[in-house]
């Protein structure tokens, strides 16, 4: 039998290849014994049972074998929510905050509309679900498993103003009498173009879904589609706010032409464009 401290000191060994070793040494240790971080920290001469340190090690091999480490321990924490994730879901990325907390100053606080367009884990949405209790949020996805994959997420944090839909793009909304009365349409879009997607980490080509990231020949084929059918939900004067690769952003401004105000590329704190916002104007009909 071996000690934590043991299977620490193993485990950030055998995993120098990964960006944080001792980090994901850590994670995979909690989740093979089943303890808590103050458990299993608090008492590191203590002995693990034969039985979780294979389990450890079976991890550990999965991971050098290239699979994410969300997807290993199913989770992945998104704007202080730890969120399910599995195979065929996207994994939250860090940078996809700055579009929520963009969002978040333009609703201050207010009892708004928001649709979310592809949701994936339902991040975005459930973000701004919990931060916005007096808001209705829309979540669409052409992924069935990514729109249980949500729904879980929202149940398990207890959010019951965000509603899930499936379809393709706006095809999702049809029915629910939405036209003309979103405040708010957000988006993390598909947007690698085919192009650059055998440059993407083996880590993403290998594990996470293409059609989470492929967004036609250029990369801005689904934006493009965004921003055609956005302006029938939106009310007069309503944001569109969408996430766009590193170098995108002036190509992405380019496509909002008469009919949207207010356009401005955002940045993230290294200063690279990030977000895209506009704003339906106040004359076209919706
Ligand atoms: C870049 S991922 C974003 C997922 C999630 N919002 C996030 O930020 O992590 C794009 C999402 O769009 C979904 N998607 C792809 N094509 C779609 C379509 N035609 N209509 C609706 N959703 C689509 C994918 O299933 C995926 O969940």
């Amino acid at each position: 039998m071996s000690t934590v401290h043991e299977l620490l000191h193993t485990g950030r060994n055998l995993l120098r290849g990964v960006a944080a070793p001792a980090i994901e040494a850590k994670v995979l240790l909690l989740q093979a014994t089943g303890l808590n971080e103050v458990e299993l920290l608090a008492s590191p001469q203590q002995n693990i049972r034969a039985k979780d340190e294979r389990r450890y090690r079976r991890l550990i091999e999965r991971r050098l074998s290239g699979v994410p480490l969300a997807y290993i321990v199913g989770r992945k924490e998104f704007w202080s929510l730890s969120l399910r994730v599995q195979r065929g879901i996207l994994i939250p990325r860090p940078e996809t905050e700055l579009l929520v907390e963009k969002t978040l100053d333009l609703a201050a606080g207010a009892a708004v509309t928001i649709v979310d367009i592809g949701t994936g884990s339902g991040n975005i949405a459930l973000a701004l679900a919990r931060e916005l209790p007096e808001a209705r949020v829309i979540a669409t996805d052409v992924s069935a498993k990514a729109l249980r994959v949500a729904g879980l997420n929202a149940q398990d944090h207890g959010l019951e103003n965000v509603a899930f839909v499936r379809g393709s793009l706006f095809s999702a909304l049809d029915g629910l009498g939405l036209e003309g009365k979103c405040d708010f349409i957000v988006c993390n879009p598909p947007y690698v173009s085919v192009a650059d997607w055998d440059s993407l980490p083996r880590e993403v080509r290998d594990h996470e879904p293409r059609r989470a990231f492929l967004g036609g020949r250029t990369g801005l084929g689904f934006v493009r589609r965004l921003i055609k059918g956005s302006p029938a939900f939106l009310k007069p004067r309503a944001h569109l706010l969408f996430e766009v690769g590193y170098g995108q952003a002036a190509a992405a401004v380019s496509l909002l032409g008469p009919g949207w105000t207010d356009v401005k590329s955002l940045a993230d704190l290294r200063g690279i464009p990030r977000v895209i916002k506009a704003r339906n104007s106040e004359r076209r009909q919706c």
